[in-house]
């Protein structure tokens, strides 16, 4: 079994993307800039948005953090989007989910300009993903598809098994890992709340996408002999042990589908800095599509 290393893919992203920063500054261009908007105080968003922050200053961009408070309107939400939209040093936007209930997150999503959409949730960011055509790609999906570029880990013919259909990560991943490309060229099955016999189909699977944040879901019983395994979980489970109150969990039940794995992320350290990764991709790619 060999575990597949975010943190190590992670950092070889960044040490390059950091690399390409230094040359663009010595060659008097503007560097990549990275809007974040947080709305509220929710801890996990924090954390998230706090960490792609640091990241982007660790490799030589610019980021702009834009805290709200969590009863702001949804038409000065739009404002300051637009106000990112309208600014030229900034390339890439992102917007923390999940927003207050009194906001529409796809009115949000929609406000983005496509061309500053770095975390690939606009329609039209998923329209021509699911075409084939150039689009920013949802990070967490982009990030799998590093990590599995990076271990070489062969995916056409394959039967890629998802569990879970959210717009974030299940949706995406399944029509990635399904396309005419490597990675891709995969069969896949989505699997959701609602479908039965899913051990059964589990256990069909060459390639299991676990993103249904449910901790530990998936168990040794359900996963053949060989199976690559992606676990995307990050739950919080209150931990007595832990400075911060809490540890994080998968959706893998580690100890039980390690054993039966030939490739598995560990959680952490797997997927999540893989996310990371790729958002910071993403903005690279957005500044330079301006040259
Ligand atoms: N909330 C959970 N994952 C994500 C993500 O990838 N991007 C944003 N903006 N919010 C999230």
């Amino acid at each position: 079994m060999q575990l597949l290393d975010g943190k190590l893919v992670s950092q070889a992203v960044r040490d390059d993307l950091r690399s390409k920063v230094a040359v663009r500054l010595q060659q008097g261009r503007k560097v990549p800039h990275l809007a974040a908007i947080l709305i509220g105080n929710n801890g996990a968003s924090e954390t998230y948005v706090s960490s792609k922050v640091r990241s982007c200053e660790e490799i030589g961009f610019r980021s702009t953090l834009i805290r709200l408070p969590d009863d702001i309107s949804e038409e000065a939400l739009l404002f300051h989007i637009d106000e990112c939209n309208q600014d030229f040093d900034i390339d890439g936007i992102l917007v923390q989910l999940p927003l207050p209930k009194h906001i529409s997150e796809q009115k949000v999503i929609e406000g983005i300009f496509v061309g500053k959409d770095v975390d690939g949730f606009h329609p039209e960011s998923v329209g021509r993903m699911v075409q084939g055509l150039p689009a920013f790609l949802p990070a967490t999906p982009y990030g799998i598809l590093l990590l599995l570029e990076h271990y070489r880990i062969e995916t056409k013919g394959k039967h890629a098994v998802i569990i879970g259909r959210s717009n974030i990560v299940g949706r995406p991943i399944s029509i990635l890992l399904n396309r005419n490309d490597y990675p891709g060229n995969c069969t896949v099955t989505v699997c959701h709340s609602h479908t039965p016999n899913l051990k059964d189909i589990c256990l069909q699977a060459d390639i299991i996408v676990a993103a249904l944040g449910r901790p530990a879901f998936l168990t040794g019983d359900m996963v053949r002999e060989g199976a690559v395994v992606i676990d995307v979980g990050i739950t919080r489970v209150p931990d007595s042990s832990k400075k911060s109150g809490f540890s994080i969990r998968g959706d893998v039940d580690f100890e039980t589908v390690a054993p039966r794995c030939s490739h598995i992320t560990p959680v952490p350290g797997g997927v999540g800095p893989m996310t990371i990764a790729a958002l910071l991709m993403n903005t690279w790619q957005a500044c330079i599509a301006k040259d």
